[in-house]
């Protein structure tokens, strides 16, 4: 099969490992990739909004299989537009990536069909939520109903707070059209995960979890981000948890799909609070985490291409999914000042030395080429997984290689995986 991934993050250089080991992978593509996909896949240029372009790339290259990484283009429609073209995607239609895409729609259905999640209430106007903040208890939540890359979230712990919120969102349109609507939702306590399914029409299938660090610094101090590592596995995840989440979540979300008509194909990642009360879902993606996806890519036995092949023929029932159940940790290496401003293009050396040690994986996330050398091009600039007997061989290896590197031009935490295990 010849095979193209859209997007150009450490999670699609990690798809691209994983399709790179298919026996069934021909030639693979990457529109526009990084300085690290390019040494896997063959990477082109080619604005995404220009759909028809993307289309005719397909033909040239007689791509059999569109992989699709992030949310982005499955909102533009990049998804229904090639497969109106009779060409194969890995990516949910528009219409289900709302799950994503809209939080008020994404809450709706979960109440809807009786899974657990916040208690939330939508505005429009910033008047009405402005009002209701005066009446009510904090810590709130306050979100921006569509997609604002990671940032349109924000936790208040008192009034003051709130309205700023409102005022960023609803008044000064810092997201833009995604700031239309608003949910305030109430607060939960306990620990996240990422969790991770196939589905199809008619089932779905686990893929694995992991948990991530969002923060900036270690002990989970400084700004969010779109995320500074993640591992698995964790002591918190007893079966009894994993039990509750197929119940409560996974089996009624299937449930609620069917019922609704609202055909979904594709990987499901469900954003949970393990409280007291047990899971509750933050929220959906409709597409790999990054970098979760990372870890459970490095974990997967299973041939990536055939489960995808199964998912979009509805056939995930005839599947097994076998992985590794081996620690994996991914410490992502961002550049100095990020998630503010950053510095681009600082050289980066000894990659070459670090790739060839044994469990080490490096993705690329911002980097590029430039006269010869691989610099940098974004604020998360790579990340090391690696895999290991435990999280504490694994904690040792990566940060041995992340030292090996050496860069001056970032940081990264150093507490990946050191809680929670
Ligand atoms: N109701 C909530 N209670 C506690 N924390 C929350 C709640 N909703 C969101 N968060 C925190 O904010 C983060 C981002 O929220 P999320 O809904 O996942 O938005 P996005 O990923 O689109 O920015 C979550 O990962 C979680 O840490
Ligand atoms: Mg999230």
């Amino acid at each position: 099969m010849n095979i193209l991934v859209l997007g150009g993050g450490a999670r699609e250089h990690s798809i691209c490992y994983a399709v790179k080991k298919s026996k069934k992978c021909n030639n693979l593509f990457c529109i526009p990739g990084n300085a690290g996909i390019s040494e896997v896949a063959i990477c082109k240029k080619i604005d995404l909004k220009k759909k028809k372009e993307i289309f005719n790339f397909c033909k040239k290259n007689r791509i059999n299989l569109v992989i699709i990484g992030p949310e982005q283009y499955l909102e533009d429609g990049v998804s229904d537009y090639l497969k109106s073209k009779q060409i194969s995607v890995f990516g949910p239609s528009k219409k289900a990536s709302k799950l994503e895409t809209s939080k008020s729609f994404a809450k709706k259905f979960l109440i809807r069909n009786k899974i657990n999640t916040a208690k939330y209430k939508e505005f429009k106007s910033y008047v009405s939520a402005r009002k209701y903040i005066s009446s009510i208890e904090f810590p709130i939540v306050i979100k921006a109903d569509g997609l604002a890359s990671g940032k349109g979230v924000m936790i208040c712990k008192n009034e003051p707070e709130a309205e700023n919120a409102l005022s960023i969102i609803m008044k000064k349109k810092k997201f833009g059209l995604a700031g239309n609507k608003i949910i305030i939702e109430e607060f939960l306590t306990g620990f996240e995960v990422s969790y991770f399914a196939f589905f199809d029409k008619n089932s779905f299938i686990k893929l694995g979890y992991a948990l991530d660090h969002k923060r900036a610094y270690d002990d989970d101090k400084g700004p969010n981000t779109g995320g500074m590592g993640c591992f698995f596995p964790s002591k918190k995840m007893t079966k009894e948890i994993e039990e509750e989440i197929f119940k409560k979540i996974l089996l009624p979300t299937s449930l609620g799909l069917k019922n609704e008509k609202l055909i979904y194909r594709g990987i499901l990642f469900f954003g949970l609070m393990i409280t007291k009360e047990g899971p509750y879902v933050i929220e959906y993606n409709v597409r790999f985490g990054d970098p979760e996806c990372q870890i459970l890519l490095r974990n997967l036995k299973t041939d990536l291409l055939t489960i995808m092949e199964s998912n979009l023929q509805d056939k995930l029932s005839n599947i097994n999914i076998k992985t590794d159940n081996k620690a994996v940790i991914c410490v992502v290496l961002a550049s100095n000042g990020y998630p503010g401003n950053f510095k681009k293009n600082k050289i980066l050396k000894n990659l070459n030395k670090v790739k060839s040690l044994k469990g080490i994986k490096i993705f690329h996330a911002a980097t590029s080429i430039k006269n010869g050398n691989i610099v940098s091009s974004g604020g998360r600039v790579l990340s090391i997984t690696s895999k290991a007997k435990s999280i504490n061989s694994a904690r040792k290896m990566a940060y041995e290689a992340l030292n090996k590197i050496g860069w001056e031009g970032g940081f990264f935490r150093n507490d990946i995986g050191l809680k929670n295990t």
